[in-house]
C-alpha cells in the first residue's frame, strides 16, 4: 500500500509525524512524505522534521507565501504530476492550512482517496480561511478522522456519511505526550519563575493595525506585573515593525519563533498562555497550564468545556481580567479529554492498514 503524506505549514508537521510513525511499524506499508513548501524559513520548518524525528521529505514543492488564491494554485498546480506519478492508495492531509485543502481538490480530481486527519472542527466563522479550509477538505475526503466528538455532530449536520468519520482522538497530543519528557529538559538563561506566554499570527488579530496596537499596548500593561514572553511569528513581525512597535517595555520579551520542545517547555512553565492559535488552545488544555484565546470563537469548544481555554474575544478588559484570575488560581490536575492519550496515530494506522 502507498500512502503520500501532504504537509506544509508549521502546525501540520507535529500532526504528521506521529502516523509516520505508526505507518513505519506496518509491513507493506510505502510512504512517501510531500512538503508543499508553505512554510519555508528553517524556525517555521526544518527544526521541527530534526525535533520530531521525521524524515527529510521525499520531494518539497517550494510554493512559498502569496495571497491564499496565488498560493492554493501553486500548490494544486505542482502537486498534480506528482500525485499521477506515484498513484498513492491513500493521501494524508492534515489540519486546515491552504496545503491541506489544495491537495484535497487535487486528489478528489485524481479520483485519488484523501483521508483528513483532524477532521471536523467548526469554529462557524467563514471569515477565517483555515474555516474555508475545513469545510472544502471535509467535504472532499473519503475518510474522516477526528479528534473529539463534536467534530463528528458537525460533519454528520453537514450531511457527511457516518461510515467515513473515525472518532480516533488527537494526533498533536500524541506527539506532546511523546516529547514532554525531552521538553522538560530545555535549560532556558534569565527565564523568569512566572510569565504569560503570548503567540499571535491570526490575520484578525495582527493585519488589522490598530487593533494589533491596542492589544500590544494591554501586554505592555500586563508586562509590568508579569512578565511576557512573546516569540514572534514573521507574518507579526511584519506588521510589528510598520506600527513601530519592536522596542517594547523591559517586561516584554521578544524573541524568535521557537522550536517545538523549546516552545512546549515555555508553555508548561507558563503561569499563563495568551493565544489566537488553534494548536495551542489543545496543548494548554492537556498541560493544565491557563490559556487565555483572543478569539470571538474557536473549533476546539472542548478546550473551553473541559478544558482551561477562556475566550475573550477583543476585549481588552476581559483579557486583563483572566490574566490576573489566572495567576490568582491553585495549580489544578488537567481533567483527560477522552481518546487524547498519545495513541490516536496507532488506531488511523490500524483503520488505513489494518493486518498490515
Ligand atoms: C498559516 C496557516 C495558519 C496556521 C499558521 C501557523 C493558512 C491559511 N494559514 O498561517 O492556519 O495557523 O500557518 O504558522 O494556511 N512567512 C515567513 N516565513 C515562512 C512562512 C511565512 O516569513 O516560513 C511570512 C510571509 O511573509 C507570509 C506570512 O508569513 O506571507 C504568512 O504565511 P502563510 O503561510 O501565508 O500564513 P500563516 O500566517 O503562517
Amino acid at each position: 500500500m502507498k500512502v503520500l503524506h501532504i504537509v506544509g505549514a508549521r502546525p501540520n508537521f507535529m500532526k504528521a509525524a506521529p502516523v509516520l510513525r505508526a505507518l513505519k511499524g506496518r509491513s507493506g506499508v510505502e510512504q512517501i512524505l510531500i512538503h508543499t513548501g508553505q512554510h519555508y524559513d528553517a524556525a517555521m520548518s526544518d527544526v521541527f522534521f530534526t525535533q520530531l524525528g521525521m524524515p527529510e521529505p521525499d520531494l518539497n514543492l517550494a510554493v512559498g507565501s502569496g495571497t491564499h488564491a496565488w498560493q492554493t494554485a501553486q500548490i494544486m498546480t505542482r502537486l498534480e504530476p506528482v500525485v499521477l506519478e506515484h498513484k498513492p492508495d491513500w493521501v494524508l492531509v492534515y489540519g486546515d492550512v491552504n496545503s491541506t485543502a489544495a491537495a484535497a481538490v487535487v486528489c478528489s480530481k485524481l479520483l485519488v482517496p484523501v483521508a483528513h486527519i483532524e477532521a471536523g472542527l467548526r469554529s462557524g466563522d467563514r471569515t477565517m480561511p483555515e474555516e474555508i479550509n475545513r469545510l472544502v477538505t471535509d467535504q472532499l475526503s473519503d475518510l474522516l478522522f477526528t479528534p473529539s466528538a463534536d467534530a463528528d455532530e458537525n460533519l454528520k449536520r453537514e450531511g457527511i456519511a457516518p461510515s467515513k468519520i473515525r472518532l480516533v482522538g488527537n494526533v498533536m497530543i500524541d506527539t506532546l505526550v511523546r516529547l514532554l519528557p525531552l521538553a522538560e529538559e530545555q535549560a532556558f538563561n534569565g527565564l523568569p519563575e512566572r510569565y504569560a506566554l503570548v503567540t499571535l499570527h491570526r490575520p484578525s488579530n495582527v493585519d488589522d493595525l490598530a487593533w494589533l496596537q491596542a492589544l500590544l499596548k494591554t501586554l505592555t500593561e500586563v508586562s509590568k506585573d508579569l512578565p511576557v514572553v512573546f516569540p514572534v511569528h514573521p507574518r507579526t513581525r511584519e506588521r510589528m515593525e510598520e506600527v513601530g512597535h519592536l522596542n517594547c517595555s523591559p517586561g516584554l520579551r521578544l524573541l524568535e519563533p521557537k522550536p517545538y520542545l523549546e516552545f512546549l517547555a515555555l508553555q508548561r512553565r507558563a503561569s499563563v498562555v495568551i493565544t489566537d492559535s488553534g494548536g495551542i488552545q489543545e496543548e494548554t488544555t492537556f498541560l493544565g497550564v491557563p490559556c487565555i484565546t483572543v478569539r470571538e470563537n474557536t473549533e476546539r469548544p472542548i478546550t473551553v468545556e473541559l478544558g482551561t481555554n477562556r475566550l475573550v474575544g477583543r476585549d481588552l478588559s476581559a483579557l486583563r481580567t483572566q490574566v490576573g484570575v489566572a495567576v490568582s488560581m491553585p495549580a489544578t490536575r488537567p481533567k483527560p479529554i477522552p481518546l487524547w492519550d498519545g495513541h490516536a496515530a496507532e488506531r488511523i494506522a490500524s483503520y488505513l492498514a489494518p493486518g498490515c
